[in-house]
């Protein structure tokens, strides 16, 4: 079976490190090209973090775009207090020798132009780029094979504020433009993301060069879930979503009308999911979008640390 070529927009995090080390010990998609955008941490740091990690995975032939540095509306919210003041947590690498090769939004309108049905597109931060992207040639989102997203809540709290994942809350006029649109959706939020927790233990329990750098990587992570949650471990909100791109029959899906809320000053962000039995003549608010609602978490689990954490 050939590689499916893949994209990845990124706000490189700690979280998205692990998505892009999966991608790269992954056979059944080929890295070729990395946007990224301002989330955890600001965009130089999304980008020179994305730099570094590829470098140091002997990949640095991935080309990195670099993306929009701010929201479409919203003012620029950041989370280093869960990720760390540089976005890879304690982890230290190597300055980069590489620059971005562009701008990202250029990157995926050339991309998915040049060739439409074939690249399957992961995000794994706020969908800015995205937005961006289908503002300026509507219906180009639709060229991608698939797009997953890491982002929203379906039936669990949200996690930056009571109703809102990070993603979506970050930049929710980007969401609700990216959910609009035609594009071929495949929603992982909170949901399916929060059954999928990396212990410390495990993390220890492996040798070498990367589980040193995924430790030192998770570790403000870990003390952030132990000190607020009691949890020794890290949500794999970023590896989970790539992982419905490559291993689709280990999650299943639910297709719900969905909208993003964007002005509501406690629910920006709220991913509004319409479940009324309207009659046959009224049309659910948003779009219908399969959303990711379960995960065999033992075998996402085993594949992770096999391609991840193992020498
Ligand atoms: O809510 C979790 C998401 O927000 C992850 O993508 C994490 O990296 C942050 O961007
Ligand atoms: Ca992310």
């Amino acid at each position: 079976m050939p590689a499916t070529p893949l994209i990845m927009d990124v706000d490189t995090g700690v979280d998205d490190a692990l998505a892009l080390l999966l991608a790269l010990s992954s056979p059944e998609v080929e890295l070729v090209g990395v946007s990224t955008v301002a989330g955890n941490v600001p965009l130089p740091r999304t980008t020179d973090n994305t730099l570094r990690l590829l470098q140091w995975a002997e990949r640095a032939d991935v080309p990195v775009y670099a993306g929009a540095e701010r929201p479409l509306v919203r003012s620029a919210v950041a989370a280093a207090d869960v990720h760390g003041a540089t976005g890879l947590g304690a982890a230290y690498l190597p300055e980069a020798r590489t620059s971005p090769a562009g701008d990202g939004v250029e990157f995926l309108l050339s991309i998915l132009q040049a060739r439409p049905g074939e690249v399957t597109l992961v995000a794994t931060g706020p969908l800015t780029n995205l937005a961006q992207a289908e503002a300026r040639v509507p219906g180009v989102l639709r060229r991608a094979r698939q797009v997953v997203i890491m982002g929203g809540a379906v039936r669990v709290p949200g996690n930056v504020a009571p109703t809102a994942e990070f993603n979506f809350y970050a930049d929710p006029h980007a969401a609700r433009q990216v959910l609009a649109s035609a594009a071929e959706l495949v929603l992982v939020g909170l949901d399916v993301t929060e059954q999928v927790g990396l212990e410390q233990a495990a993390l220890q329990a492996h040798a070498g060069v990367r589980a040193a750098f995924c430790r030192a990587a998770c570790e403000p992570v870990i003390a952030f879930k132990s000190a607020h949650y009691g949890f020794a471990g890290m949500h794999l909100h970023d590896p989970v979503a790539l992982g419905a791109a490559l291993w689709p029959q280990l999650f299943r899906t639910q297709r719900l009308w969905l909208d993003v809320e964007t002005a509501g000053d406690l629910t920006a962000g709220q991913l509004v999911v319409d479940r009324r039995a309207l009659a046959s003549d009224q049309k659910p608010q948003g779009r219908p979008v399969a959303c990711a609602m379960a995960v065999e978490r033992a075998r996402f689990l085993e594949l992770f640390a096999e391609r991840v954490l193992t020498p």
